[in-house]
């Protein structure tokens, strides 16, 4: 139970219970990694346990330095924990592996390859002939809607659909996960909002289990089940939220109180009140201006 639990309809209680039936697809235990800093070592996550079970949406906020993308290479296996386990359907992870689909904020496709021939990428890899991962592609990109461009290069194409490639290269290796690392942090808003509401119909319509980081709050409440909350320095859980918010989701749905609340709750998390300077303390060194200013 948290603190947002009482804000459930009981159609969101009863998706929290048949989401908990569910099979554990992440399983990360007492998690922990360090680095070696000028000035000792920097510990980047301290001590972090948690599950996502299967075709969970997941998402991990907290500001900026708090472990988000270390958290995310450990579990892609591109980094190696200093103390603690991560199980994937309950093998341990020790690297890389086809298992975990990787989608990154910046634009990872391979420039020389055409459309198509990113998304057959690890489909050949993986020993598929020519005509059968040329299908396989063909069919994702029609998921992602954007098989009209199969044959243009990524440099052709705007950065919103770019990620949509990007989705689809991942996805087309059949992994068991996706982890999107602020995947939509460089787009404009409006094409963020449009690839949050395709993502949302992607997972729907994909039996896949979805990490996803971000720091924008919205984007947390908008896409996922439950959003953990982590803190920084050194990076540890927080809260693991429930989010009340029904779906199917809307982007209308951000004035709802529902939402409201749930956002007022997690910005007390992650921005507690910062302490008012007292009317008549002195400021000896920034004080510049003259009190009774009209600006405060
Ligand atoms: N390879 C490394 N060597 C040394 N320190 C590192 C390394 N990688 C991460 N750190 C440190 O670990 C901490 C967490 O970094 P991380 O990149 O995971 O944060 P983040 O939450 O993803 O931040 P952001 O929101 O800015 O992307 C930071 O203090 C960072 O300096
Ligand atoms: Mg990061």
């Amino acid at each position: 139970m948290d603190s947002l639990s009482s804000l459930q309809t009981p159609e969101v209680a009863a998706r929290f219970t048949r989401l908990k039936e569910r099979p554990v697809v992440l399983d990360v235990r007492g998690l922990g990694r360090s680095f070696a800093g000028e000035q000792g070592p920097v510990t980047a996550l301290e001590n972090i346990s948690f599950e996502v079970r299967r075709r969970e949406f997941l998402c991990v906020l907290g500001p900026s330095g708090c472990g988000k993308s270390t958290l995310i290479r450990l579990i892609a296996g591109l980094d190696l924990p200093t103390s603690g386990q991560i199980l994937l359907d309950g093998k341990e992870v020790h690297g890389p592996g086809s298992d975990r689909g990787m989608v990154f904020q910046g634009y990872t496709l391979f420039p020389w390859r055409t459309v198509k021939q990113n998304v057959m990428f690890g489909l050949e890899m993986r020993g598929e002939d020519k005509p059968m991962s040329e299908r396989e592609a063909l069919q994702w990109l029609h998921l992602v809607g954007l098989e009209k461009f199969a044959d243009s290069y990524p440099l052709q194409l705007s950065g919103g659909m770019k990620q949509r490639v990007a989705i689809a290269r991942a996805l087309a290796n059949n992994p068991r996960i996706l982890l999107m690392d602020e995947p939509f942090g460089a787009l404009d808003a409006q094409t963020r909002a449009n690839m949050q509401q395709h993502l949302l119909q992607i997972w729907r319509n994909v039996d896949i289990t979805v990490l996803f980081i971000t720091h924008d709050l919205d984007e947390a409440i908008h896409l996922a089940d439950r959003i953990l909350v982590l803190k920084p320095h050194p990076g540890r859980i927080h809260e693991l939220i429930e989010v009340p918010v029904p779906r199917p989701r809307s982007p209308g749905q951000v004035n709802d109180p529902v939402f409201r609340a749930t956002k007022a709750h997690i910005e007390s998390l992650i921005h507690p009140p910062a302490p008012l300077v007292k009317p008549n303390e002195t400021l000896p060194l920034f004080r510049l201006t003259q009190r009774g200013d009209d600006v405060e």
